[in-house]
């Protein structure tokens, strides 16, 4: 319910308060008496008002100085104000802050039609202001509204654009995989007959010329062999073994790995691991493939850009749902022209025999048959980022928490005093 617009009336006599409200009684509206200038400035204070009718003539502070004084607040600047005075005077235009037009003289005795026609007028006008206000605050939260909206328009627009690209991405994967599949299976075993014949011709032969020749048909044959296999683990055809892991200790396995021959090609493995990491389940040897090959690509990148770099190794639980595991590198970066095609096999930058351009399609293939995501930014010339999100299930979460309780537990007990 809307509140009754209040009139704040001003006067030193209790008879002349009770009379003014005697003439105004059948208006609609709620009445704030003082009988004094500094009542009224605290009523002004406390209330909000529609209109102050005013008695000028009042002991100590007289009406003139009692709305000099209102008229400091900022709120009561624009409030319609009603001298009633027994002698007509031109001294108001001695108040400052009377710009507001805002101002009214009754002579007295009061007549009761003047006085009503005037407090009305006043009274609409207030009414007036309060609506356009309460339009103002409606049309300001429904453009807030509207503009939240927007941005969440804005929000699920960019979403449905990444995972729209995410599904071609995954898309054309999914039948180069088929294809590739077929053609590694259908390679495979004329290049086991190849292998295995230069082997048995090896251990006959004495001529040192053929001997070479067969070392060469040996170890093609060996390197053809290895490109299908990452063909065929690319397109997932072998049987994965999962178990329940924690994703540090993989990373750690294989940062160590790599760091034997790292010191003298003055790259540097920073790590900084959650350990709170649930476990997850995973096949152990797929995903040191993946951190493998990211590693891998990140010092190739930094060697070959300025002989040395920093790659820092980062995983957390990005929520409930996600672990998370970043490799971020100070190398060359890659440039937008290529960064939608790295995950492409066969695609590469390197020097032919360098690199088979199967790494990233492998580790892709890899983190799709955990239901997890792979994905990499960079800003060209600032090192790339590469960033793996593997799920969590409820059960593991768990699982997490009791450990965590149960190590909190321990530690607590451990540390009270005997
Ligand atoms: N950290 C990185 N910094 C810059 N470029 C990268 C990075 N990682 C990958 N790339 C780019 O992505 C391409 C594809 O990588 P991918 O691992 O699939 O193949 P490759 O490394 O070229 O070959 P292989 O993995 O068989 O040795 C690379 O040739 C390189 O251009
Ligand atoms: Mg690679």
């Amino acid at each position: 319910m809307k509140n009754k617009p209040k009139i704040l009336i001003v006067d030193d006599k209790f008879e002349n308060l009770v009379a003014l409200e005697r003439i105004l009684a059948d208006m609609d509206v709620e009445f704030v008496r003082a009988m004094s200038g500094n009542e009224a400035l605290a009523k002004t204070l406390e209330n909000d008002l529609a209109i102050a009718l005013l008695d000028v003539q009042m002991p100590e502070m007289d009406g003139f100085e009692t709305v000099y004084f209102m008229r400091q607040d900022q709120r009561v600047k624009q409030l319609p104000i009603i001298f009633i005075s027994a002698i007509y005077t031109e001294d108001y235009h001695q108040i400052k802050g009377i710009e507001t037009g805002a101002i009214d003289f009754i002579t007295k005795p009061v007549n009761p039609d003047i006085l009503r026609g005037k407090v009305r007028i006043f009274l609409e006008l207030y009414e007036y202001k309060r609506s356009l206000e309460e339009q103002n605050g409606i049309i300001t939260s429904s453009h807030n509204d509207l503009e939240q909206a927007l941005s969440r328009l804005e929000k699920a627009h960019e979403e449905l654009t990444r995972s729209h690209e995410q599904l071609l991405q995954s898309q054309k994967l999914a039948a180069i995989g088929k294809l590739v599949s077929g053609v590694a299976h259908e390679v495979n075993n004329p290049l086991m007959a190849i292998s295995g014949h230069a082997q048995l011709l090896l251990e006959d032969v004495e001529d040192e010329a053929t001997k070479e020749s067969l070392d060469v048909i040996y170890s093609e044959t060996k390197r053809a062999t290895d490109i299908v296999q990452n063909l065929l683990s690319f397109a997932r055809t072998q049987k994965s073994k999962r178990s329940h892991v924690c994703i540090n200790d993989l990373i750690e396995s294989i940062a160590k790995l790599r760091t034997y021959g790292l010191p003298k090609s003055n790259i540097e493995i920073m790590i900084e691991f959650d350990p709170y990491l649930p476990k997850i389940e995973v096949d152990s040897q797929q995903l040191k493939q993946v951190f493998l090959n990211l590693i891998n690509n990140a010092t190739q990148a930094m060697k070959d850009e300025h002989g040395k770099g920093k790659l820092a190794i980062q995983t957390c639980r990005a929520n409930d749902e996600t672990v998370q595991i970043s490799f971020v590198d100070d190398g060359p970066g890659i440039s937008p022209e290529i960064i939608d095609r790295i995950f492409e096999p066969f695609f590469t930058t390197k020097d032919i025999g360098k690199g088979t351009g199967l790494g990233l399609s492998i580790c892709y293939g890899i983190i799709q048959s955990h239901g997890g995501k792979i994905r990499a930014e960079s800003i060209d010339g600032k090192g790339a980022t590469f960033t793996v999100e593997l799920p969590i299930t409820n059960d593991e979460l768990e699982l997490a928490f009791y450990e965590e309780q149960l190590e909190f537990e321990t530690v607590t007990a451990a540390g009270q005093p005997q």
